[in-house]
């Protein structure tokens, strides 16, 4: 597979993609909508007794999508969207029982040295770890998607699984801040994302779960509350979450309003965002240990195709796989940055302690639009991949992954002897904020006019 990482071209965002997206402030681009807020970050519209006021704002991310590049009724194929022109570039204190203080034996056995001194010195306690996570999460043979789309065999590892309101890659990481946390004796937890984040509505849940409070610094365009409750921000605030909204200005000192924060609490434990730190990586080496339990059937290396963003899930995968005897590469298919921004990110997370031997690299020839602006190409591919396999993706992590994957099966950087193991990393909520009308109408609306049904 011949591509690796190399840096790439950073795509204008929008500030669209601040509403859209999840969960990384890398996204908050200079080309973002800048309105600052009369009053700044204290001037939020949730009193001290939890009620807010909504204002009417238009729901953003509908603009977001490219209606003009694709009208076909019927989806294209891979073949059809690689002939098109594209910029390429490829450079367990289990919440009810169970406390596992200090470093688990397990890893007390696999951390290399310096991660482990990266780990104590981002953490006064040593690590623990509490379970909320639904786990092992399987790894299932997609065939449909070889049938219809050539190239690899193509497993899923699904965590998309991890739980209902705890689904996606953000719990195993959370397992450990929250480990940490309540060892810290924390009575509140602190994060930020955007409002529509996997990561803050996942910290909300597990917040009520566990019986902490939770307060979000949430990113909107304009500082102000979504208008419509929907997706992961409906799940925050039925979780209980303070929602504190702020711009994308603000939240670019997103670290000092959750440092703030911390010193006004006093006994609140911040996690950093997409909890994408050394802490948070532990979740993954973990699931890098349950992919290596799972391989049995697939012969021969193969190849970990995930999202990226904040880089916690690759830098984990990368040591992880370091730790066991899979022989894979990993890649890790950038959503908006360029591969040398997630390259670096990755190195940061690890302390600069890169495990010699691992194959990885990062794709970011597949970022379009950049973060969060999803174009009609991507979403037809996304609901062609639901029909193969009856999956949910979401629009801005696992959707554009899997466009990225289906990019290089067209293009024919995977044969059919190759495997791949697509890591489904969650994201189905963001699925519910999305307008997907454009893409479906044109076969199963116009048909039940017609037909009345
Ligand atoms: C559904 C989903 N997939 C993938 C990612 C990217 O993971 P990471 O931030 O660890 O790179 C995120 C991050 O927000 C996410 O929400």
């Amino acid at each position: 597979m011949p591509f690796h990482a190399e840096g790439g071209t950073r795509r204008p965002g929008a500030a669209e993609a601040a509403e859209v997206g999840g969960d990384d402030a890398a996204h908050v681009t200079e080309s973002v909508d800048l309105v600052e807020p009369q009053g700044g970050v204290e001037r939020e519209a949730v009193n001290e007794e939890g009620n807010r006021s909504l204002a009417p704002l238009p729901i953003a991310h509908a603009e977001a999508v490219d209606r003009h590049s694709w009208h076909g009724d019927q989806f294209p194929t891979p073949w059809d969207l690689a002939s098109q022109n594209r910029t390429r570039s490829t450079a367990r204190l289990s919440p009810h029982t169970v406390i596992t203080a200090g470093i688990p034996r397990e890893f007390g056995a696999i951390l290399a040295p310096r991660l482990r001194r990266a780990l104590s010195s981002l953490v006064a306690v040593s690590p623990a770890r509490i379970d909320l996570a639904r786990l092992p999460t399987p790894l299932e043979r997609a065939p449909r998607l070889r049938a219809a789309w050539g190239g690899p065999e193509i497993w899923v590892k699904r965590d998309d699984l991890t739980g209902f309101e705890l689904s996606g890659n953000k719990v195993r990481k959370l397992e450990y801040h929250f480990g940490a946390a309540i060892a810290a004796g924390a009575t509140t937890v602190v994060t930020c994302g955007a409002a529509q984040s996997n990561h803050c509505r996942a910290t909300a849940a597990a917040a009520a779960r566990v019986g902490l409070r939770c307060l979000l610094f949430l990113r909107t365009p304009d500082g102000l509350p979504p208008a419509a409750l929907s997706g992961n921000h409906l799940l925050q605030r039925l979780a209980g979450a303070e929602c504190r909204f702020i711009t994308p200005a603000q939240y670019r000192d997103r670290d000092s309003l959750m440092a703030e924060a911390r010193l006004r609490i006093g006994d609140a434990w911040v996690i950093p965002e997409g909890a994408s730190d050394a802490i948070g990586a532990l979740g993954y080496v973990d699931a890098a240990h349950e992919l290596a339990a799972q391989i049995g059937e697939i012969a021969g290396p193969f190849t970990i195709w995930h999202p990226a963003s904040s880089a916690g899930t690759t830098a984990g995968l990368i040591r992880g796989v370091a730790e066991t005897s899979i022989d894979a590469e990993v890649v890790a298919c950038s959503v908006g940055e360029p591969a040398a921004e997630v390259a670096a990110r990755v190195e940061a997370i690890l302390g600069g302690d890169l495990p010699p031997g691992v194959r990885w690299s990062v794709n970011d020839a597949h970022v379009g639009g950049g973060y969060g602006v999803v174009t009609a190409d991507e979403l037809a591919v996304q609901a062609a991949a639901s029909r193969l396999t009856g999956m949910v993706f979401d629009p801005t992590y696992t959707g554009k992954a899997l466009y990225g994957l289906v990019m290089e099966i067209a293009a024919g950087t995977f044969d059919g002897g190759d495997t791949v193991v697509f890591w489904h990393t969650g994201g189905g909520f963001a699925a519910f904020a999305h307008d997907w009308s454009a893409v479906l109408s044109a076969e199963h609306g116009e048909a039940d006019r017609s037909t009345g049904q």
